[in-house]
């Protein structure tokens, strides 16, 4: 951690002994004692990793230039911790140290996200290796063949379980019956947020329900926390440690109102083509994070939190904008463009596996 104490001893007048301890386990490059997650976004023109023709298979809601998105400078960003150097990913290590194995994203469109990026990312890396694109009802499933990497996303935006009743789409905060896609898998990467706001017609349930009390709404941070809690159960009660690595994504923010990175005046990420200058943003973090860590601090198992937050919290210019799934008549702040923000959320992931 480049913490260094300095000891003088002075034996006599003439012999000065400086004795230098360093603190912790090594130089300061090694990135187990280093926040990843703290840092700054530095221009290199070794980035991306990655250009959208090399990878064929990003959905229109992700791919911006592709939408007409003019300028190209947010590509060419890389994340530098504060504390140390981030290793760049290298797919074909990634798939060697993964050889065999099967990674599962679950969550909601982020989740899609963070998967299609990982995908682009590994293959890009090995372009010529063979792969495979199948999906079986809510998962759909990337696999490396020449490794027998499987990398899937299983979509469950709530991750507890929206079940049909009588009375309508009843979502039901104490069950987790999705879970069983997740039995077997070696890496499972977590994320759900972005769904527990919606309202009206695109809200994909009628009422709630918690323990034997079925309501029509309730407060949704309250909502979402349970939701977690019931996970956060599962997890402990289901993961072996030694076999299943287990990761959460954080929350990832959107940024629609410009007063918080002191634009007033800036029309949500509409134009934005640079990130936040420095390591902090002045509009704080959303009020889902200190839930989320609340419930993290509750598992016994060890849950991995990817802490993207901040760093995509400087990333106002990382989104579709105009040049997503609504083209120029909805304006999309929530999602990243890719290649972008989320192939840093996988070059961290590949430092921490
Ligand atoms: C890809 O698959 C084809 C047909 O199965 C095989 O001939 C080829 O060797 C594979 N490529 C690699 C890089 O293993
Ligand atoms: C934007 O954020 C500021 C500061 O938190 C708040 O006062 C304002 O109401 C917000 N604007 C909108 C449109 O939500
Ligand atoms: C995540 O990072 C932010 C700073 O970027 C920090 O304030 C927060 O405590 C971190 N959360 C956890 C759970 O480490």
């Amino acid at each position: 951690m480049g913490i260094h104490n300095f000891f003088f001893s002075y034996i006599n007048n003439f012999f000065l002994i400086h004795l230098l301890f360093w603190m912790g386990s090594g130089s300061s490059s090694d990135s187990s004692e280093c926040d990843l997650f703290a840092g700054e976004w530095v221009k290199d023109a070794s980035y991306p990793l990655y250009w959208p023709e090399t990878c064929p298979f990003i959905e229109r809601e992700f791919r911006c230039q592709g939408n007409g998105r003019p300028d190209l400078i947010y590509t060419h960003y890389r994340w530098q911790p504060l504390g140390c150097k981030l290793l760049r990913f290298n797919g074909q290590d990634f798939l060697e140290r993964v050889r065999g194995k099967s990674i599962m994203f679950v969550g909601d469109s982020l989740s899609r996200n963070q998967w299609q990026s990982l995908t682009c990312m590994l293959h890009s890396s090995v372009p010529k290796s063979n792969y495979t694109l199948d999906r079986v009802g809510d998962v759909s499933i990337f696999t490396f063949t020449d490794y027998n990497v499987k990398v899937m996303l299983d979509r469950n935006v709530y991750l507890v379980d929206i079940v049909k009743k009588d009375i309508g789409r009843v979502l039901e905060l104490d069950s987790i019956k999705g879970s069983k896609l997740w039995i077997g898998i070696d890496m499972l990467i977590f994320n759900t947020w972005h769904w527990w706001s919606r309202r009206g017609p695109t809200q994909p349930w009628d009422y709630i329900q918690e323990g034997n009390q079925i309501m029509k709404d309730m407060n949704r941070m309250k909502a979402f926390e349970k939701a977690l809690r019931t996970w956060a159960s599962w997890v402990d009660a289901n993961i072996d440690p030694s076999k299943v690595k287990v990761f959460y994504q954080g929350i990832s923010p959107s940024h629609y109102n410009g007063t918080l990175w002191d634009e007033p005046c800036a029309n949500s990420c509409v134009r934005e083509t640079t990130p936040v200058v420095g390591s902090s943003y002045p509009g704080g973090l959303p009020r889902a994070v200190s839930v989320l860590n609340s419930v993290l601090n509750t598992i016994k198992k060890p849950v991995s939190l990817l802490n993207i937050t901040t760093l995509s919290l400087l990333r106002k210019d990382g989104h579709p904008s105009i040049y997503g799934l609504g083209g120029p008549t909805i304006t999309d702040c929530s999602h990243w463009c890719l290649p972008g923000v989320p192939d840093t959320w996988n070059e961290i992931l590949y430092n921490l596996i």
